[in-house]
């Protein structure tokens, strides 16, 4: 990257996003890190060194206009914002699905996102190169049999990013989406052993049936993610903006 760059990191004390913060330090970019888990941002603050921290519900309206100004603040700017939060909601169908449920992974996944966007937007305006990365996923291009929320707000954040970039053009900000497919770590484990509980096959059986899908016959590691991400950050993607990226092995459903 030419310039430093200054990074918003949204639920980054774990999984893709920790990757994503260790992808921006490595590549010499300033990076300021929110997430719920107080533990884990002590953990990663330990471990990528001059990583600054918020703790921040993103579900929760206060917090997040708090931990924007925050990082606001503690980087002297913004210029990139990703916006990685999301959670993975219950499974069942929408005939059986808690109700509360859904309005919860709506207001992390989507009503989250779009809080922490539009406290960042000023910030990233006086960016010469401001970005915004939104996480969708391979429920955001196909139906998710019994995961009606989060393939719904992972859908729905794809009309967010292409309006986005509409919007913000001619502020010079790109927006693109990123729709990670299966990926290594212990949530696919959680879906997959949900999976085999529900079809009495083995956890094993799941993980081919899953791969099945795929023309490349792996799950995506988080660090294929976040160097996805760093390369749309970069000037070199200066010209990248209103897309969606699926990042999958070639997937062909999401279940
Ligand atoms: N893991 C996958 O297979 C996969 C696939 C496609 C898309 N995604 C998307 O990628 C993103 C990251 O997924 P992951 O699997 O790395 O997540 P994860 O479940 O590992 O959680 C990452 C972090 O989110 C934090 N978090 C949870 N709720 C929060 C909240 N309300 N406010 C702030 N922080 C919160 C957790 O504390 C944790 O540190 C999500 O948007 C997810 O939907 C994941």
């Amino acid at each position: 990257m030419s310039a430093v760059k200054r990074v918003l990191v949204t639920a980054g004390a774990a999984g893709i996003g920790r990757a994503i913060v260790q992808a921006f330090a490595a590549a010499g970019a300033k990076v300021h890190v929110c997430d719920l888990d107080t533990a884990a941002l002590a953990t990663l603050r330990a471990s990528v060194p001059g990583v600054t921290t918020s703790a921040c519900d993103i579900g929760d309206r206060a917090s997040v206009e708090r931990m924007v100004a925050e990082a606001a603040v503690a980087l002297g700017g913004l210029d990139v914002l990703v916006n990685n939060a999301g959670i993975s909601g219950p499974t069942a169908s929408v005939e059986q699905m808690d109700p509360d449920a859904w309005e919860s992974v709506l207001r992390v996944n989507l009503t989250g996102t779009f809080n922490v966007t539009r406290h960042a937007i000023p910030h990233l305006k006086r960016s010469p190169a401001g970005v915004i990365l939104v996480m969708s996923s391979l429920a955001g291009r196909f139906g998710y049999p019994n995961r009606s929320p989060y393939a719904t707000t992972k859908w729905g954040l794809i009309g967010f990013t292409k309006t986005l970039s509409r919007e913000l053009g001619e502020f010079g900000i790109r927006v693109n989406a990123v729709l990670p497919g299966a990926v290594e770590g212990p949530r696919i484990e959680r879906v997959l052993e949900g999976r085999a509980a529900a079809s009495g096959r083995s956890v094993a059986e799941e993980r081919t049936a899953a791969l099945a899908n795929q023309s490349i016959k792996r799950m995506v590691a988080p660090q294929d993610i976040a160097a996805l991400a760093v390369f749309l950050a970069s000037d070199a993607g200066r010209s990248i903006s209103g897309q969606i990226l699926p990042i999958d092995g070639d997937s062909q459903s999401a279940s």
